[in-house]
């Protein structure tokens, strides 16, 4: 191996090596995972409300949100296996407040609350009743508000 191919090597070495000490610090799945879920729930209560202030879109597409919210807030407990909370995330980026895993059992109740307020209004859609599915919105997204002032901080 000439001196030329050799700096070579070691040069990419070097350049693996920092981008995964880049990659360490910065991602976290766990984290991202869990995000990903709420972006997920997020979209969907977007659009629901947006159909909901008489924006195109018809009830049963609002049932059909409500019913994707309803399947992703049932996985809000296994999403948050990491304790990875602003304390302790380093310079991975979340808003997740440790009061989670201090006060498990209310987080977990707070995603069932969201289910269960999220299946309310895909039974309140299926009957097509625009004021009552908009009353049925506003009960859900209180939910979301029950879980986040407890449970994130904002950094
Ligand atoms: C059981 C608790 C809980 C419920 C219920 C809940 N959330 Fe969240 N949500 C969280 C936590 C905790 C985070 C912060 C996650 C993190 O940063 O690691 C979060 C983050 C988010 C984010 C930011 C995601 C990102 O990082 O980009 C959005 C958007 C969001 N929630 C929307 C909603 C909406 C809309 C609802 C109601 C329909 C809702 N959430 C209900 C706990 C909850």
């Amino acid at each position: 191996m000439g001196v030329k191919s050799m700096r070579k090597g070691m040069f990419v070495v070097a350049a693996a090596a920092a981008a995964l000490f880049a990659g360490a610090a910065m991602a976290n799945p766990g984290v991202e995972a869990r995000q990903e879920l709420m972006k997920s729930i997020g979209g969907n209560t977007k659009a629901i409300g947006g159909i909901v202030k008489g924006g195109p879109g018809e009830a049963s597409e609002v049932a059909t949100r409500a019913a994707a919210i309803a399947a992703s807030a049932a996985m809000i407990g296994g999403k948050f296996g990491d304790q990875v909370h602003v304390e302790n995330a380093g310079d991975v980026k979340t808003t997740a407040s440790p009061a989670i895993w201090m006060k498990w059992d209310e987080f977990v109740k707070a995603g069932t609350d969201l289910e269960t307020a999220a299946k309310a209004l895909e039974t309140t859609a299926a009957g097509g009743d625009m004021a009552a599915i908009g009353a049925a919105f506003g009960a859900m997204t209180k939910t979301c508000g029950a879980c986040h002032t407890p449970f994130r901080v904002k950094k």
